[in-house]
């Protein structure tokens, strides 16, 4: 999809001087292995942004000591500036909270337990379908501008509590119209096969026709970028996931999946087998789906928030990461097994808990996320050509990112070279 977002403060020449330490990976397509440690840190840098594409970077001065008229000189004051982050797996878009739920899990009930209740997916599917459709617009845009307060610019978000036509259609319409009344990236994934719906209790086989023959034509002609599926034990199973994956593909729909969070069912597998663009979750994938995804070089998107929220392992980054899998990292913001949108929470999961270096953690959540989201020719880095989205933070170091735990350090959100958030200024 094209950004329809019209902004005259993207447009221009801008510069970011004074930027203390540059940090940023290279490239246009995914890194694995050690290459996810590789990151280029550099001092004394200036960004020269052209039209909201990055022109050059180069030496303080460089630039800004050129005759440039009209040109709008953001000042880094010697601070860390790096790619915006990117959060390649949300399903942002959604109405209703599921609070007695997580104190029910406080209380040690399973997140199964309950959803066998009638709680868990098909709670929050009730409350997205009575909702209005400017009540679920404002709802996801708050959410957006939260997002952008920890720094994260481009977003993917997905359908799946709809799961009629009207709902999921709803939440694709929401996501359209915010990518182009927000400065922010979305790219949407059609997940109607996310759980079965009551009506369709019983009629599983159906419901996958009903999902595959009527409504996966009409999220490609609104907007859906991917397909997605839940694959795992008590969703879909892997013929089933098969059978939705392959349909999106020939409707032009990018594959992901939802893959062995429960269980090793195979998702992995699967993910290669149709050359999905990531899978996601993976804290249960086998040795074998592992390797599978590597010759495919599907992108492992870990979602360590999920795992914290439900108490659950977490996926095995290090090993992955050794394998050589591009591994990236989102929130999986959700009203259910994860309510949070929170970066600093990730960092400190992924360092801490699952052996990633912050260097990892940062090209986990911008280059390789880009590639999650297929875009990592035109956002993840700081190189000539791509779009100028970068975070100022406010620390000396960007391992302050790992090492000062919890805290959100984002002072500044750059977007396309304009200014969409600042700690003491103003918001889209
Ligand atoms: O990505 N795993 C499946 N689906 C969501 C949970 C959605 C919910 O609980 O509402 C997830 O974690
Ligand atoms: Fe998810």
């Amino acid at each position: 999809m094209t950004k329809n977002y019209e902004s005259e403060t993207q447009t221009g020449r801008k510069i970011v001087t004074n930027v203390g330490q540059l940090v940023t990976p290279e490239g246009r397509e995914s890194v694995s292995g050690s290459g996810m440690n590789r990151l280029s840190v550099t001092s004394e840098r200036e960004i020269l942004v052209i039209d909201g594409v990055i022109q050059e970077v180069g030496e303080v001065g460089e630039f800004s000591d050129r005759e440039l008229e009209e040109t709008e000189v953001i000042d880094a004051q010697g601070k860390v500036v790096l790619p915006g982050f990117i959060d390649p797996h949300t399903h942002f878009v959604f109405s209703g909270y599921r609070s007695e739920e997580f104190q029910k899990r406080l209380k040690g009930r399973s997140y199964e337990e309950i959803a066998e209740e009638g709680g868990g997916i098909v709670s929050s599917v009730s409350s997205t379908r009575e909702v209005s459709f400017p009540k679920l617009k404002e709802e996801g845009k708050e959410r957006l501008r939260s997002m952008v307060r920890f720094g994260v610019t481009s977003v993917e978000g997905k359908t799946g509590y709809g799961l009629d036509r009207e709902t999921e259609l709803k939440q694709l319409k929401v996501m359209r119209e915010l990518e182009t009344e927000t400065p922010v990236d979305i790219s949407s994934t059609f997940l109607g096969a996310h759980a079965i719906p009551e009506e369709y209790a019983g009629r599983r086989e159906e419901y996958v026709d009903f999902v595959t023959e009527e409504v996966a034509p009409l999220a490609a002609e609104t907007g859906a970028e991917f397909c997605d599926v839940f694959c795992d034990q008590g969703a879909f199973t892997v013929e089933e996931s098969r059978k939705v994956l392959n349909r999106g593909k020939k409707l032009g729909l990018k594959p992901k999946i939802h893959a062995d969070e429960i269980e090793a069912t195979g998702g992995a597998e699967l993910a290669a087998e149709v050359d999905a663009v990531s899978a996601d979750h993976l804290l249960k994938a086998s040795d074998e789906g592992l390797n599978r995804m590597k010759e495919s070089n599907v992108i492992a998107v870990l979602l360590p928030i999920t795992a914290f929220s439900l108490k659950e392992s977490y996926a095995r980054a290090r090993y992955m990461i050794d394998l050589g899998l591009p591994v990236s990292l989102a929130t999986d913001l959700n009203p259910g097994s994860c309510f949070s949108e929170s970066i600093p929470l990730l960092f400190s999961l992924s360092t801490l808990y699952m052996g990633m270096t912050v260097e990892e953690t940062i090209t986990a959540l911008t280059l390789n996320a880009a590639a999650a989201i297929d875009r990592a020719d035109q956002v993840g880095t700081l190189e000539s050509g791509k779009q100028g989205d970068f975070l100022i933070l406010d620390a000396p170091d960007y391992q302050h990112l790992s090492y000062h735990m919890g805290v959100n350090l984002v002072e500044r959100v750059v977007k396309r070279g304009e200014t969409i958030w600042e700690r003491n200024g103003p918001n889209f």
